[in-house]
């Protein structure tokens, strides 16, 4: 059974609560449980920070035994080259998913410091994003 990890960043934890014009009114556990339902032949895990840190503790902790990654990094996408160095120092495959198209929005979300380092990347399909991903890790 592949063990597969969710890993979402800041201000994810308000899905189904925060500008539901851009990132739908579905509560992530909701949806998460409805996944878990759906691929019952998958070892499905969930995790979420706001911290940066507590992201690349996350991907270390399972980066080196876990079969998959689907992580949605939130702004640290446009941000951050010390979750893109984990993705890197790590051994399992990271697949980035967004929710939004973010290429539709702010032209400081179209630089994702991350997708190098990922295996691949998914977005601009509401939620519907993290199952692609799933299918693709499978
Ligand atoms: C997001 C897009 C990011 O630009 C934003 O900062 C998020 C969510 C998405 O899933 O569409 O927090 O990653």
């Amino acid at each position: 059974m592949k063990k597969i990890l969710i890993l979402n960043g800041p201000n994810l934890n308000l899905l189904g609560q925060r500008e539901t014009s851009v990132y739908g009114d579905r509560s992530f556990d909701e949806f998460f449980n409805e996944l878990v339902d759906r691929y019952p032949d998958v070892d499905l895990h969930y995790a979420q920070s706001n911290s940066e840190g507590a992201l690349i503790d996350k991907l270390h902790e399972v980066g080196f035994s876990f079969d998959g990654v689907i992580l949605n990094a939130g702004a640290y996408t446009h941000t951050s080259i010390a979750i893109a160095d984990a993705i890197a120092a790590i051994n399992c495959p990271v697949i980035e998913v967004h929710i939004s198209n973010v290429h539709q929005r702010e032209s400081f979300r179209h630089h994702s410091f991350i997708s190098k380092n990922c295996k691949g990347v998914i977005l601009g399909f509401g939620l519907d994003s993290y199952r692609l991903a799933l299918e693709s890790l499978q």
